[in-house]
């Protein structure tokens, strides 16, 4: 036994390093069991000249109590690891952290529903901006200088509004219809959804912003007949297959014959309920045929190509279809009233 011996051994039993509780053992029958190499020292020791005992028998003590202590160390190293393990985020049998899911707001959904159903027909989407100018919200549909709609009560304005084409807060999505005939190849076939704004008094029955679903099919010989079938198509896939749709004169400016639509109301089936009023007929859109002068304004030749337009109220549907009826809740975000539609996703 010469002191290098038990220096290098002393040395390995420090840089030891296992990560199982089987390595750990293998390393004390090693250097502690019965055979093991320190024992084997221990062993030698006996026969170490009497001079020499005091100072080898220190040095051994101590290489032995060293590595029993770093065997301990190890031990407590691989226990804590392993408990981590066990208790760690990889346990799959545990259930999934649940997060709350938002909602679609109503409008949103509507206006999903009504867009599907006119893209199934095969009509495309077109969108402008919100922000537009008199041209396209007034001028190029027909409105005469004098329509009560371009006064200050009822429109807002961005700039003055006796200046030339003022720029102004869109109030009808039939705005969209013009940038679609003025930009779009024929036939158009679109449906434009968007936000309008009117200077209205906030009330349960009015609110100055609000959502439109403008529709426009323009080809050559386009008839009434043809927008007929298209809004009884729509108004069955929206309210159901028993619908019935009745259609009143109506004026816009902006077509010519011009109608109002009403649905048979699918809450009393005609009976008569307060949501019809008693009449057994919901007021659902405005529509007609577009006006010659509408065409030609935006460069569309009226004597080859003739169209229809309609356009309806999102919150007003969402009304039918919910009984929503003060349009208030649409605009005020409470989240008791927005979680009521959690399951219409
Ligand atoms: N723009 C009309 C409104 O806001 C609705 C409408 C659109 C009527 C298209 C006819 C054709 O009331």
């Amino acid at each position: 036994m010469t002191r290098e011996q038990i220096e290098a051994l002393k040395a390995e039993v420090e840089a030891l390093q296992c990560k199982t509780e089987q390595e750990i053992e293998e390393a004390r029958v090693r250097f502690l069991g019965k055979k093991g190499e320190i024992t084997r020292l221990f062993e030698e020791f006996r026969t170490v000249d009497k001079d020499q005992k005091k100072e080898f028998g220190q040095v051994l003590n101590q290489l032995k109590n060293a590595a029993a202590a770093k065997i301990e160390e190890l031990k407590a190293v691989a226990q804590t690891f392993a408990a981590s393990a066990s208790a760690s985020a990889y346990d799959l049998t545990k259930p999934g952290d649940s997060y709350p899911l938002g909602s679609r707001h109503p409008v949103s959904i509507v206006r999903e529903e009504i867009v599907g159903i006119f893209r199934k027909f095969g009509y495309d989407v077109a969108e402008g901006p919100e922000v537009e100018d008199d041209w396209h919200v007034f001028e190029a549909l027909n409105f005469p200088p004098e329509h009560p709609a371009r006064e200050m009560q009822d429109t807002f304005f961005v700039t003055d509004n006796d200046q030339k084409n003022p720029i102004l807060l869109r109030t009808h999505t039939s705005c969209v219809q013009v940038r679609c005939m003025e930009t779009m190849k024929l036939p158009i076939r679109v449906v434009c959804p968007g936000r309008v704004f009117r200077n209205e008094a906030i009330s349960a029955r009015a609110h100055c912003i609000f959502h439109q679903v403008e529709g426009l099919y323009i080809d050559e010989n386009v008839t009434f007949a043809d927008m007929k079938q298209a809004i009884l198509l729509f108004a069955r896939e929206m309210f159901g297959p028993e619908t019935e749709i009745r259609m009143r004169p109506s004026y816009f400016p902006f077509t010519e014959p011009s109608a109002e639509v009403d649905v048979s109301c699918n809450i009393c089936h005609g009976k008569g309920c307060n949501i019809c009023k008693g009449t057994g007929w919901l007021e659902i859109l405005g529509c007609g045929m577009v006006d010659p002068n509408v065409l030609e304004a935006s460069g569309i030749d009226s004597k080859k190509y003739s169209g229809f337009a309609f356009g309806m109220g999102v919150e007003r549907i969402a009304m039918l279809k919910w009984q929503v009826k003060d349009l208030r809740n649409y605009f005020e975000n409470d989240l008791r009233f927005l979680k009521e539609f959690e399951t219409n996703i």
